[in-house]
């Protein structure tokens, strides 16, 4: 069972008035620790040895005589010898005594153990501690039964390869590199056994991952991946905030986009099969008139999640969508947390949450000032887990 979240709170109680932000080193934590600045709060940064040297020498606060910041955002980095020993008894007593509020980003989420995370790590999370397993596929709960709770469109499951009628994705973690894809694409069941042969042959995949695949309908569009926010601090209309849009690039399969038909079918075979591993992202804006959809699509999973998760959402998470021939969206992914793109409106704020709050407004520097309020106003323990 999870730690309770009255536990939680009383560990609350041992807490400066004015607490630390922290995340793991990776994924968003560039946009925690600087939303946390700007905000006027302590950033600290949990790194692992042997990449710490973006957020140790890059990124890190230097200070003037005075001890005004001249120049970086990551005030405190405590390095690990693996993420996973941040739930260790006394980097959990580190943490506590530092009065941190943990950040959970992918990296705390696909580094530290999920049980750790949900059973042993005493220190408050600014989000849902429980909804951090639902993106894992092969969980029972996980993001699927959720969405079709809350009537969200999402891509057609297919029950199996020989069931595949259309141009499908089938969705499995790569055979060595197990964070990230081994996905790929097929039309027909002849089509599934060549390829993913092929796949296992070349070790790209393996066959148990294969026998318990997603797959579903292939759609056809522009990915959009929607960066809400919901806020319980607020009257429940004034919740639901939509700060930014990103979408991704992913390694290969950008590459070979970015080549007319002519060339990519003059490449070698296995330099046609595309990855899908994620390197970077870059900003959207949607149009105008599909904006209420995706809101109401934000409204339901909100509502979704307060009754099989409650408390339910807490801050910042992200609906990975595709849209379709006639501009609708499926939701393809769920992020319960901070989303992978949103250094895309880091410091800068988006077009969006800075619409919103008539100043910049990056998810980072949301989180902040959620912190910030609550703490202001007693109510720290609405949102965290
Ligand atoms: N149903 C789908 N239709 C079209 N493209 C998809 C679909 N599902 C995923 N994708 C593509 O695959 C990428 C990774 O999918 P996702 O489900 O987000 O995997 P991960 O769990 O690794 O984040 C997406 O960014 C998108 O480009
Ligand atoms: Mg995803």
């Amino acid at each position: 069972m999870a730690i309770p979240v009255p536990e939680i709170a009383r560990i609350l109680d041992t807490y400066p008035t004015t607490p630390a932000v922290g995340a793991v080193g990776s994924h968003s934590a560039i946009d925690i620790a600087d939303g946390a600045v700007a905000e006027g709060l302590t950033s600290v940064v949990l790194t692992e040895t042997g990449r710490d040297r973006t957020y140790a020498q890059y990124f890190r606060t230097l200070r003037d005589a005075s001890g005004a910041r001249r120049r970086g955002c990551v005030d405190e980095v405590w390095e690990y010898p693996k993420f996973a020993a941040v739930t260790s008894p006394e980097s959990q007593e580190r943490l506590r005594g530092r009065g941190v509020l943990l950040v959970p980003n992918r990296a705390f989420s696909s580094y530290v153990p999920l049980d750790a995370i949900e059973r042993e790590f005493r220190v408050p999370i600014v989000g849902s501690r429980t909804m951090l397993r639902i993106e894992e596929r092969t969980e029972r709960e996980n993001y699927y039964r959720l969405l079709e709770a809350a009537g969200i469109p999402a891509p057609r499951a297919i029950a199996s390869p020989d069931a595949i009628d259309r141009l499908a994705i089938v969705k499995l973690p790569h055979a060595r590199r197990r964070l990230e894809r081994g996905f790929f694409t097929a039309a027909s069941p002849e089509e599934f056994r060549a390829k993913s042969a092929r796949l296992i042959e070349r070790g790209t995949i393996t066959a148990p991952d294969l026998a318990a695949a997603r797959i579903e309908e292939y759609v056809l569009g522009p990915v959009f991946n929607f960066n809400f926010f919901f806020s319980p601090l607020v009257p429940r209309s004034e919740g639901l905030e939509l700060l930014g849009v990103d979408e991704r690039r992913e390694s290969n399969l950008d590459g070979l986009v970015r080549l007319p038909a002519a060339q990519q079918l003059e490449l070698s075979e296995s330099d046609r099969i595309p990855e899908y591993l994620v390197v970077g992202h870059g900003t959207l804006t949607l149009r105008e008139s599909i904006l209420e959809d995706v809101f109401r699509i934000g409204e339901k999973f909100v509502e979704a999640a307060r009754a099989r998760y409650p408390p339910g959402i807490l801050g910042p998470f992200c609906l990975q969508t595709c849209l379709d021939r006639d501009g609708r969206p499926s939701v393809f992914d769920v992020a319960a947390r901070i989303g992978g793109g949103t250094n895309v409106h880091l410091a800068l704020g988006h077009p969006y949450g800075n619409a919103l709050y008539r100043e910049p407004m990056s998810t980072g520097r949301r989180i902040a000032l959620e912190i910030r309020r609550a703490a202001a106003d007693g109510r720290l323990k609405e949102i965290v887990t």
